[in-house]
């Protein structure tokens, strides 16, 4: 088995492994913080995160890339999204990755060089501070990105105020149910909400189930899916995620005063 660098992929796992396990994350700041999370395993990323963050594939084969659009990816990493776009990208006007891992940001360039994706711009940026002209946008993407900001709402708040009326927003990410969910929402026992949050809080990936709440508050969803996925080297266990599609309506018509 061969990954694209052509190292033995075990070997890449291996490196991931050691990192994910024992690295002690520093920094002073998010982004410094991420940068030593990341630079250690960028170059084994893709092949590892490849059997772990699932739906992405399916998210952005469902989502519509309108010709001549403009696609702005949050916490792009290397890039994956726009490579599995493949041809549908190239007939987009703009396509903005925005990531706070200079690590990370430089395998994508490195990819999308490679796959001659040329209308592709990399911005190493904060997804709460990335400026676009309000409603300018076709889609906003967060792929597994959202646990890992700490402002959160004010990255949807960002998409929000970006993505033109009828833009699509498509999020892929782990999450947990709340301790009461609606009905028609998957409920996941204590035990199952407490040791996914516990595990991946070690890695600063706060799972969540205000997420998917405030999206679909937020956005008219039109594709909500609830999955369990596998992890490598946890046979026995599946993690919880999700994949949404929605849809920014148009902002309310000033409503006729009654006299
Ligand atoms: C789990 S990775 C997912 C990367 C990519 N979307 C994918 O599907 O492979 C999460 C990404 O979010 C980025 N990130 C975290 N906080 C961010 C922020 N405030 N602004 C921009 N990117 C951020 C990280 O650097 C990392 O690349």
């Amino acid at each position: 088995m061969s990954d694209a660098t052509g190292t033995n992929s075990i070997l890449g796992d291996m490196r991931v492994l050691r990192h994910l396990l024992f690295h002690q994350v520093r920094g002073e700041t998010h982004e410094e913080r991420l940068e030593s999370f990341y630079s250690g395993q960028a170059r084994d990323y893709d092949s590892f995160r490849a059997r772990m963050l699932h739906g992405r594939r399916e998210l952005i084969a469902k989502v519509d890339l309108p010709p001549d659009g403009i696609w702005v990816d949050m916490g792009a990493g290397t890039g994956e999204n726009v490579l599995l776009a493949g041809k549908r990208a190239e007939s987009l006007r703009e396509i903005h990755l925005v990531d706070l891992s200079s690590s990370l940001l430089a395998v994508a360039s490195k990819r999308l060089n490679a796959a001659g994706i040329g209308t592709a711009r990399i911005h190493l940026a904060d997804a709460t501070r990335f400026h676009a002209a309000a409603e300018s946008v076709d889609l906003v993407s967060f792929s597994y990105s959202l646990t890992m900001i700490p402002d959160w709402f004010e990255a949807i708040s960002v998409a929000e105020r970006i993505l033109k009326p009828g833009g699509r927003i498509a999020v892929a990410d782990f999450y947990v149910s709340r301790k009461f969910t609606a009905e028609e929402h998957r409920q996941h026992r204590w035990l199952s909400r407490a040791f996914w949050t516990h595990w991946f809080a070690a890695d600063n990936v706060f799972l969540s189930g205000d997420h998917a709440a405030l999206l679909h508050r937020r956005f008219d969803v039109e594709v909500f899916e609830e999955r369990l996925g596998k992890v490598p080297y946890l046979p026995l266990i599946r993690a919880p995620y999700y994949v949404l599609i929605g849809r920014k309506g148009r902002p309310p018509r000033p409503s006729m005063k009654c006299e």
